[in-house]
């Protein structure tokens, strides 16, 4: 991310954070709004040198909203839908539904007929049962929809077990090795209003090397070549890395992206195979290290020879990875540069003891009330899995580049919290 400091304060694109913070208030997601196209223009460039035909599709979990997804438009990138709620907003952004491709491991009858009727790319089939569900309302529509089918590799990516997701006992995609797999692509090209398009897998996330995508890859088209099925799409799904800490890698994505484009092109030359078009679903590694969050500090607690806590403005509401994860984040003190370090917690203020933004860290001893602090690497996951606990509003959301700083989420209002209740 592009920040230096002027006169100690921290600035992004030469905008002060501070000024940021004064004029759109805390908490606050600010994002690099350049390292967010850079980033796609990286996974392009990537692609286009492997020659292969290529669809790159945003994972818009990792963060949900309708500038961002103009702006993935923009960069001409698909979208990863997993919920009505997703669809929705996409279709709100004026996205073309006909690059969005439409996932979950249990899709809902008005999932199914939302997606169906707005025209989606292809759904991601992620169960035996599904397949008849999507048939029966295509049919009832007069439509025929495009499909993939999410398999199951039994291959265990490294990286935390509640994002691991390629190994056998999984709520998602249908097993290889049990046969499952094998069954759906047979009953898929056996329905009627159903075109059968390729093979989805997704073996977990924040993955920063390559090779169980390798042996996935190799694994899948041999087995689809051992039983003559063709395909015209492999998505290879998301889940490379980025650099939270100091201890994490972001993703090479140039290196990494060659090794997997000269994999899958290596394996099917071997084999004898039809070389299929590649796709992406990148999340985390769009977003992620394009985001901060703003946070003003509030109360600070020293307990002798034990800790000191810096509580900020929000906490596990707007922040929580660090609670579900274990996760690390590097904070810094916006407001001005100091080397008498110390260590501290930095905590929320929400009435959980785990309600913790980064422990034992390395912070300025002079930090006192009214500062502002930056957690670095949010872009992913965080504005998207927030939540209103404690009745906490969702925090507002400005995308900075050299042009301006532009909100383009508002911070919840008390209205919204009450919104649905009856009064
Ligand atoms: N495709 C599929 C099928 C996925 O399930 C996911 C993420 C992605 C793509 C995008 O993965 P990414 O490139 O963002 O790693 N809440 C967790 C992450 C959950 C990931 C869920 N699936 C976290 O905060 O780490």
């Amino acid at each position: 991310m592009n920040i230096t400091r002027e006169n100690g304060v921290m600035t992004l694109h030469g905008h002060s954070l501070i000024d940021i913070k004064n004029k759109y208030g805390t908490p606050l997601f600010v994002y690099d709004e350049a390292l967010i196209r850079n980033q796609c223009r990286r996974f392009h460039t990537a692609l286009q040198q492997s020659g292969l035909n290529y669809t790159i599709s945003y994972a818009s979990k990792a963060f949900t909203s309708i500038q961002l997804f103009k702006l993935m438009q923009e960069e001409n990138m698909g979208l990863d839908v997993v919920s009505e709620g997703e669809l929705f907003t996409a279709l709100t952004a004026q996205f073309n539904p006909g690059r969005i491709h439409f996932h979950g491991n249990n899709k809902t009858k008005r999932e199914i007929q939302y997606a169906i009727e707005a025209g989606v790319e292809y759904f991601v089939i992620d169960a035996l049962d599904e397949i008849e569900r999507i048939n029966d309302i295509a049919n009832q529509q007069g439509k025929s929809v495009k499909a993939v089918l999410r398999v199951n590799p039994g291959v265990e990516a490294h990286t935390h077990e509640f994002i691991q997701t390629g190994q056998e006992d999984s709520k998602f995609g249908l097993s290889i090795n049990h046969g499952l797999a094998l069954q759906g692509i047979q009953q898929i090209i056996a329905s009627s209003n159903i075109e059968f398009h390729g093979i989805h897998f997704h073996i977990g996330s924040q993955i920063f090397e390559s090779t169980g995508t390798i042996e996935t890859i190799q694994i899948v088209i041999q087995w689809l070549k051992e039983h003559q099925i063709d395909i015209k799409v492999l998505n290879i799904g998301g889940g490379f890395s980025i650099r939270y800490t100091s201890d994490d890698i972001s993703y090479p994505i140039e290196d990494g992206i060659k090794s997997i484009t000269e994999t899958l092109i290596a394996t099917c030359e071997s084999h004898d195979y039809p070389i299929p078009e590649i796709s992406l679903e990148p999340g985390r590694s769009i977003v992620g290290e394009a985001g901060m969050t703003l946070y003003e500090v509030g109360t600070i607690k020293s307990i002798p020879g034990i800790n000191k806590y810096i509580s900020i403005d929000g906490g596990m509401s707007d922040h929580i990875r660090t609670a579900l994860y274990n996760a690390q984040y590097e904070v810094e003190l916006v407001d001005r540069e100091e080397h008498e370090l110390e260590t501290v917690t930095v905590a929320g203020k929400l009435c959980e003891s785990g309600d913790i933004i980064a422990r034992n860290i390395s912070l300025p001893q002079s930090i006192k009330s009214g500062d502002t602090l930056c957690v670095k690497s949010t872009g992913a996951y965080h504005y998207s899995m927030a939540s209103n606990y404690n009745q906490m509003l969702k925090p507002a959301v400005v995308f900075v580049s050299d042009k301006g700083v532009r909100k383009v989420i508002k911070r919840q209002s008390l209205d919204h919290l009450i919104a649905n209740e009856i009064l």
